[in-house]
């Protein structure tokens, strides 16, 4: 998903785009190049491989590359080896890539799939490009050339949702033919090419009927629909799964839907929505359907551990958004105000899966409009976890905010101030400027969770640059993603249990905040092009060449200009 930091992005109404797409982008968006349609991608690909090996240097380029590189090292004071190989990781740690449903399938209104409520919310006109999922990558129709693309590039692992609506058109009770025939299809696909399957039952679109019906989230009657959901497919496709998630990034999402407002159902009472709100409560609604969620999601740990852990063998975790906080000075207030950042993001979550209730800080700013657990429910999510899915992009400095005395939301709750970096004003007190990449912080977030929450698994589920003009050149997004898969082994290094590593995105995607403005993929799409075609970036070949292990590969002295 393109998820951001949303904080900014209410303060900054008039740039309600990926705050990833403001980082790491100083140009503005330009028409993408022409791209050219790849009808037979292994041949285009070999050929493309081939056509590297001879390429010249463009000198700017080239300069541009090793500044870029030797920032990233600068900021890397403990990095002594530069290299790192597929070799370094262990055997069984996985690589891999991920798209989501809606914003790879399109497809929806074919086969008997219902609305989501992001059909409704982007036909609402919603989104800042007014563009909407209803074409997407055309995943739907395209997904046995893109299998074929991921086995080609030497993909481990393929994390990707299934949609909801499309498999129970009326969000409970009878299954769609046509849904579990393509998911069938898809899981088959991917089986035979020899890559592993993890799925995410939940990202972020919710059948629209289950919002109009009892308010979707919201609502405990959620619990019994999404265990239904969830039995159906663990029923139909768990045998060649992996790894499940239940929910993507319900931490950050949340806070999208119930508080600011820009994800569907776009609720949320004034002042804190990005728009004027009409219905919702930002005040407690967040907090309702995290609640829910987590109730959720533990229900269907419990499923899956009784009815199919002994013949299936796979995981079931929950994934969340996961930015490192640097305290801005080292004053106690400042120092509390990092840890209490942590507890509102990871340990919203995190908390009540490991230990059974949520963090004594949010209860305290929360107070009586964070629900609690009950006895029984304590006792049922608390260890409700196989594994721990982080989606991690950027990290950001805190500094201390009082508590406000009027009315609060979650994030005048978590009372601090976050701003992009050291010298930034405090988000919503100015323009940010860019903020550096800081591929120690994904580090320092894998020891967090190891130190704080026992050495559970942890997924990578999610990393990644956007770029604002689509490049097939992306030598930063090279960087971007090597510096990042060397720190994930120095936390490997240090004993952290990180068990897999996912690029966000395979292809470019519709993107959740930015609609089709920002570009995640390896692989670009054309989506001016009916057909969508698939181009292979530098970086898809340069991810291929560090999977096989090519000669002469290593992440950050690869040598392909
Ligand atoms: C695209 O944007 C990146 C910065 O994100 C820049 O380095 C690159 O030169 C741009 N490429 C083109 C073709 O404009
Ligand atoms: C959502 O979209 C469906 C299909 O277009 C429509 O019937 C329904 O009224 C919409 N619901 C809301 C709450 O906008
Ligand atoms: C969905 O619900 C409607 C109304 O309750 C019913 O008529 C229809 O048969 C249901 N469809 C499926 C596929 O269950
Ligand atoms: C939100 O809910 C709280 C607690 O029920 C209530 O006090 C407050 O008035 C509500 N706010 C709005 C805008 O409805
Ligand atoms: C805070 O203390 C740490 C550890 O001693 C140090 O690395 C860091 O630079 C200090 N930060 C500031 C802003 O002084
Ligand atoms: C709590 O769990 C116990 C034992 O599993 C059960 O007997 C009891 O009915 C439950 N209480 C509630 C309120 O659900």
């Amino acid at each position: 998903m393109c998820s951001t930091v949303l904080t900014f992005v209410a303060a900054h109404v008039h740039m309600m785009f990926d705050f990833r797409y403001m980082l790491f982008n100083m140009v503005a968006f330009q028409d993408l190049v022409a791209a050219v349609e790849i009808n037979i991608p292994d041949k285009v690909f070999s050929e493309a491989q081939e056509s590297i090996r001879h390429r010249k240097a463009p000198e700017m380029g080239a300069a541009a590359f090793f500044c870029l590189l030797i920032s990233l090292w600068v900021q890397d004071a403990t990095a002594t080896n530069l290299g790192f190989r597929r070799s370094d990781f262990p055997h069984d740690f996985v690589f891999g890539a991920g798209t989501s449903a809606y914003q790879y399938e399109g497809a929806v209104a074919e086969d008997g799939r219902s609305p989501s409520c992001w059909d409704n919310f982007t036909h609402a006109g919603k989104m800042v490009d007014k563009s909407t999922g209803d074409v997407a990558a055309d995943g739907y129709h395209k997904y046995m050339e893109d299998v074929k693309l991921m086995s080609v590039t030497g993909l481990e692992a393929y994390r990707f949702s299934i949609s909801w609506s499309r498999l129970i058109p009326n969000g409970s009770g009878a299954v769609n033919p046509k849904g579990l025939e393509y998911y069938n299809n898809l899981i088959d696909e991917l089986v035979n090419h020899g890559i592993q399957v993890h799925i995410t039952l939940h990202h972020l679109d919710l059948p629209q009927i289950l919002e109009d019906k009892y308010g979707g989230w919201l609502s405990p009657r959620i619990v019994e629909d999404f265990t239904a959901y969830a039995d159906i497919c663990f029923r139909e496709f768990g045998d060649r799964v992996t790894s499940w998630t239940t929910v993507n990034e319900p931490n950050i999402g949340l806070m999208a839907s119930y508080d600011v407002a820009i994800f569907p159902p776009a609720r949320c009472s004034d002042p804190f929505g990005a728009t004027k709100c009409t219905l919702g409560n930002s005040s407690t609604e967040p907090y309702i359907a995290a609640h829910n969620t987590l109730l959720a999601h533990a229900s269907v740990f419990s499923l899956y551990k009784e009815k199919y852990q002994a013949m299936q063998k796979g995981v079931v975790g929950i994934s969340f958004y996961s930015y490192w906080s640097y305290p801005l000075t080292n004053s106690t207030v400042d120092l509390e105000a990092a840890q209490r950042c942590k507890d509102f993001l990871f340990g919203w979550i995190l908390d009540p899966l490991v230990f059974g209730d949520y963090p004594e800080v949010m209860k305290k700013n929360v107070g009586s409009r964070l629900p609690s657990f009950t006895k029984n429910q304590s006792e049922l999510i608390k260890g409700s976890l196989d594994f721990i899915g982080i989606n991690h992009y950027y990290s950001l400095y805190v500094n201390d905010r009082p508590l406000e005395t009027g009315v609060r939301d979650y994030n005048t709750d978590m009372s601090i101030y976050i701003r992009g970096s050291r010298t930034d004003p405090p988000a919503g007190q100015g323009a940010p400027s860019n903020i550096p990449s800081d591929p120690k912080g994904l580090q320092l977030v894998l020891e967090y969770l190891k130190g704080t929450y026992g050495n559970l698994p942890i997924y990578i589920q999610e990393n990644g640059m956007g770029s604002a003009n689509g490049s097939l050149d992306d030598t930063d997004r090279i960087a971007y993603l090597s510096s990042y898969m060397e720190n994930t082994l120095h936390a490997l290094r240090n004993g952290v249990n990180v068990r897999g590593y996912f690029a966000w995105a395979f292809m470019d995607l519709f993107e959740l905040l930015s609609g089709y403005q920002s570009r995640y993929g390896l692989y670009s799409v054309d989506f001016a092009d009916e057909r969508r075609p698939r181009r292979a970036r530098l970086s898809a070949r340069w991810y291929s060449a560090f999977l096989k292990e090519k000669a002469g590969t290593s992440a950050l002295l690869w040598d392909a200009r």
